[in-house]
């Protein structure tokens, strides 16, 4: 990988579709990731291993991953515990998310567990992951500010990071879940966190629910991170943290640092047919600002 690349992980049809009012069947959620997969898009979110009643429109991810061309990107799934590390092994998952939100309130209604049980769950996931040969990664959500608690400080970051690395995940992303982070306050903490870990093992989700979601990739990449969640037509949002809109449209982050000069090997009109397709299963997305651009000036 050169400095000049960068890498789209899609998370559409995970944080996308998570929130959504319509439950898409597994067949409509297949159509989605076959349209991400023709963009090329090398990493995908497909699902989340949760608990059906918690979150109705992830049911189902095991049928949804056995449906899915094998090796045609790099697919993961989020995992909250033990079960469903258990449940994605079992499927045969490549790569697991594990997701621990530095707040106690946001961790508690997110996944039932106060942060540091959740840290405890994680490592011990960690643990049998290793015996086993499982690559798990683990998400530091609510990694600026909870809508619960407000402002998150950088040495919560750092320890829920320095733990989970230190039990073995395969790399940490940082998240904005609600969309609090502004860029300077990105800058800050990225290149603190590039000063006491390997950057090559941290990426960054951000939800753009004040517009600020490019503004804080342009942060990170400045201070070094070279990966990025990104959702396709600008899905997205956290059934348990009021207010969250979606992630920062993946053909927006295509677009801006493409033309930065950054490669990501993603091809943009099959990009864009992913984000019609995902405008029309939902309903409710709308879409980035890369569609109209591309129409109006047939360029890319
Ligand atoms: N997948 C599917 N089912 C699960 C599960 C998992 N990972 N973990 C637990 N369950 C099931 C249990 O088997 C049990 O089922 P039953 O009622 O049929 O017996 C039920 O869920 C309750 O189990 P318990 O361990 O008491 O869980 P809980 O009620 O404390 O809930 C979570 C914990 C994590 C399962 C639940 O809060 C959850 O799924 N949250 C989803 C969070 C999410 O997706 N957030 C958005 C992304 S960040
Ligand atoms: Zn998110």
């Amino acid at each position: 990988m050169t400095e000049k690349h960068i890498i789209i992980n899609e998370v559409g049809p995970r944080d996308g579709l998570q929130n959504q009012p319509k439950v898409l069947s597994v067949e409509q959620r297949l159509s989605l990731i076959s349209a991400l997969i023709k963009a090329n898009i090398p990493e995908i979110e497909i699902g989340a291993f949760v608990s059906p009643k918690a979150v109705p429109t992830m049911a189902n991810t095991s049928e949804l991953f056995t449906k899915l061309p094998l090796n045609s990107a790099m697919f993961s799934a989020l995992i909250p515990n033990m079960k469903g590390f258990e449940m994605a092994f079992s499927a045969g998952v490549p790569l697991m998310s594990l997701v621990v939100a530095t707040s106690n309130t946001m961790n508690l209604k997110n996944i039932k567990m106060t942060t540091d049980n959740s840290v405890k769950v994680s490592e011990e996931v960690l643990k049998v992951a290793k015996t086993r040969g499982a690559n798990v990664q683990a998400y530091v959500a609510t990694a600026w500010a909870c809508p619960f608690e407000g402002k998150i400080d950088h040495d919560s970051v750092f320890n829920v990071t320095e733990k989970l690395l230190n039990a073995g995940a395969s790399s940490i992303v940082v998240a904005d879940t609600i969309g609090a982070a502004d860029p300077f306050a990105v800058n800050q903490l990225m290149n603190a966190m590039a000063e006491r870990f390997d950057i090559a093992q941290l990426s960054c989700h951000f939800h753009d629910t004040r517009a600020m979601g490019l503004a804080n990739v342009y942060a990170a990449i400045e201070a070094g991170v070279r990966k990025f969640d990104a959702s396709i037509a600008g899905l997205g949002g956290c059934p348990f943290a009021p207010g969250a809109s979606g992630n920062v449209a993946t053909e927006d982050i295509v677009m801006m640092v493409e033309q930065m000069g950054y490669s990501t090997g993603i091809n943009m009109a099959q990009l864009i047919k992913a984000a019609d397709l995902a405008i029309e299963l939902t309903g409710t997305a709308t879409g980035g600002n890369a569609k109209p651009w591309i129409e109006k000036y047939n360029l890319n």
